[in-house]
């Protein structure tokens, strides 16, 4: 279709409630039209399909708010920003999309595309993955530590002594709870007491508190790390900036990211938060889901924990 094709009488427009009062405001209401049309017949399937929508808000939104040149700019020059600062250890382009929710409201639509796919049970929820993972982590013995190198000269050692807790658990198929997966592969990765990813903190060593682990015939998996604490996202580039601008806090609550894979089952992408945390609900990225809210319990007779925290993860079969 082209252009002309798609011309649009902006007395039709102005009858729609679509526009939010840009016919009042005496904008041409054309141009949305002829931007849609703009695209041509060979373009990626699913970018014509999406493309329309995505235009009508954006300019929707533009005349909503009567967005200036300079206002848009100061957008423009946001965006720039976060993608001069991004690579392969910090992602601000991703963090941006976190603080204003999109990456949670993402995984929320495909989560629920999967589950309405699923012909099998309940399974465990998923959350973001977040702008610090990394691929490769240490595969690890199950029962060993992901705490590398801690000792007395560590500044937050006291602190990791206090919150080291035993994690262990079985991985479960949906389509049989009481099936376990053997061979599923649960990697995880947490940031230290000090509130940073070993990526961000030149005195961690590398891959610190972090590990894949192997589960057992029985589906169980087992490892020690701490009990996570608080920390404010990086909040020293445009992504922080915009946040102090909306007079926001940059707390992410205490969490231990997941990503838990298994034979003919759907990989998940997850979390799970330490209900003790204060920012439990006002999460900076608003990705916490009361299914994933846990509760450690004290472990005694343990020299190597002194928590524990027994969880399950459930699979989508796609056998
Ligand atoms: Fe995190």
């Amino acid at each position: 279709m082209s252009s002309s094709d798609s011309a649009v009488d902006v007395s039709t427009l102005c009858e729609s409630e679509s526009n939010f009062g840009g016919c009042e405001k005496g904008y041409d209401l054309t141009l949305t039209d002829k931007v849609i049309a703009a695209t041509g017949p060979n373009a990626h399937p699913r970018l014509a399909e999406i493309m329309p929508s995505l235009v009508r808000h954006l300019h929707d939104f533009a005349r909503e708010v009567n967005l200036t040149v300079d206002e848009w700019t100061v957008a423009i020059d946001l965006i720039n920003a976060c993608g001069r600062m991004s690579d392969d250890k910090r992602n601000e382009t991703q963090l941006l999309c976190d603080i204003l929710g999109l990456e949670t409201l993402v995984d929320e639509i495909t989560a629920k595309q999967v589950a309405d796919a699923s012909a099998t049970g309940a399974t465990t929820p998923s959350a973001i993955l977040g702008p610090f993972y990394r691929h490769d982590a240490p595969l690890l013995p199950n029962g060993s530590s992901i705490v590398k190198a801690l000792d007395p000269s560590v500044p937050w050692y006291e602190t990791a002594v206090a919150d080291s807790a035993l994690v262990t658990g079985r991985v479960l198929s949906s389509a049989s709870p009481t099936e376990p997966i053997r061979n599923a592969i649960i990697d995880v990765w947490h940031s230290a007491p000090n509130g940073l990813y070993e990526q961000q903190d030149p005195d961690q060593p590398d891959m610190n508190l972090r590990g894949r682990f192997k589960t057992d015939d029985e589906g169980r998996f087992s490892f020690y790390c701490l009990r996570p604490a608080a920390y404010p996202i990086p909040d020293d580039g445009p992504a922080g900036q915009f946040l102090a601008m909306l007079d926001r806090h940059p707390y992410r609550p205490g969490h231990i990211h997941f990503v838990v894979s298994g034979p003919e089952h759907r990989t998940l992408t997850t979390q799970i938060f330490d209900d003790r945390d204060e920012y439990i609900q006002k999460d900076s990225v608003f990705a916490v889901k009361d299914e994933l809210i846990v509760s450690f319990v004290p472990r005694e007779g343990d020299p190597n924990a002194k928590w524990l925290l027994e969880y399950d993860f459930v699979l989508d079969s796609i056998a």
